[in-house]
């Protein structure tokens, strides 16, 4: 292999590659080659492009630790992560879409009962949430796993709150339940409100280069997981904010996009006797059958 040159450089490392026994590592890099070689070609990548590109994932690299995940971030920004999480969640159009997890789920969230508030004193106004969980025939999926995570009035997560380092952060506006019989759920919180993605670091001055903003829509998490059926990650999008046609990470389905219905002090869905005002917002999830029915 020598005396190689740029027409035929591609070729010899494919070449170089043929000894690989895995055949799946092998379709995926030989790919991957060839669609890096093809945009160096196509853009005709400077010296000094491709060193700014290694110092930019270098940078990537040095902020990511078990708190910040960077590189997630940057997939995510740049639509891959919202294309993977599709191409692989393909199912009925009746079934709820799925969406990305993003970084703020953490394991271990308190287990709550229906009607119980899970905003454990989080900051916002209240908001009651009530759904079902259903499966493609309507049939209610009674016992679902549900976990619930969303940001507070200043558009942050507990999981931000403080310290980073601190790992003794009290787990708030995030929780488990399961459905009833019925396949209902309901819930108190709080309004989630939009917030920036962490935008303080190379993925955050990457979308300021690309005069783009780093803002999500206001939403709540749901991770739903039931025997038999497919789990769902997922979100519920607030209708009418502002940044649902320029979400910075690309997760919006119209058909996750709800009213969140404001209202004055007075009796909440609960029966409480509200003294302030607020928010009520329902979803129907619809679970796909899992293929081998477990
Ligand atoms: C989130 O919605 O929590 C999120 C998703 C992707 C990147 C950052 C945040
Ligand atoms: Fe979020």
């Amino acid at each position: 292999m020598r005396n190689i040159n740029e027409d035929t450089i591609t070729q010899a490392v494919l070449e170089a590659m043929a000894g690989c026994t895995n055949d799946r590592l092998r379709t995926v890099m030989t790919s991957l080659v060839q669609h890096l070689h093809s945009f160096a070609r196509d853009v005709k990548l400077t010296e000094d492009e491709w060193r700014y590109a290694i110092d930019f994932l270098t940078d990537v690299g040095h902020i990511t630790d078990d708190k910040r995940q960077e590189f997630v971030l940057l997939s995510d920004t740049l639509g891959l992560s919202m294309l993977v999480t599709t191409q692989n969640n393909r199912k009925p159009v009746e079934c709820t879409e799925a969406t990305v997890l993003g970084p703020f789920f953490v394991m271990g969230a308190p287990e709550y009962r229906n009607g119980d508030d899970i905003s454990n004193g989080a900051a916002g106004l209240p908001c009651f949430v009530t759904g079902s969980v259903r499966g493609l025939s309507g049939e209610p999926v009674a016992g679902a796993s549900l976990e619930v995570w969303q940001s507070d009035e200043d558009g942050y997560y507990d999981v931000q709150y403080g310290d980073p380092q601190d790992a003794n952060v009290a787990y708030q506006a995030r929780g488990r339940l399961r459905t009833l019989p019925d396949g209902r759920f309901h819930f108190r919180s709080i309004l989630a409100e939009a917030y920036p993605i962490p935008h303080d670091g190379p993925v955050g001055r990457m979308l300021d280069a690309l005069g783009r903003h780093p803002w999500r829509p206001a939403h709540l998490h749901f991770w739903i997981k039931a025997p038999g059926y497919e789990p769902l990650i997922t979100h519920v999008f607030r209708n009418g904010d502002k940044y649902l046609d320029s979400d910075s990470v690309f997760g919006v389905r119209s058909t996750l996009v709800v009213d969140w219905v404001q209202h004055p002090p007075g009796v909440a869905p609960d029966g409480t006797v509200m003294d302030t005002a607020f928010n009520t917002l329902n979803y129907d999830f619809v679970l796909n059958p899992s293929e081998h029915g477990s």
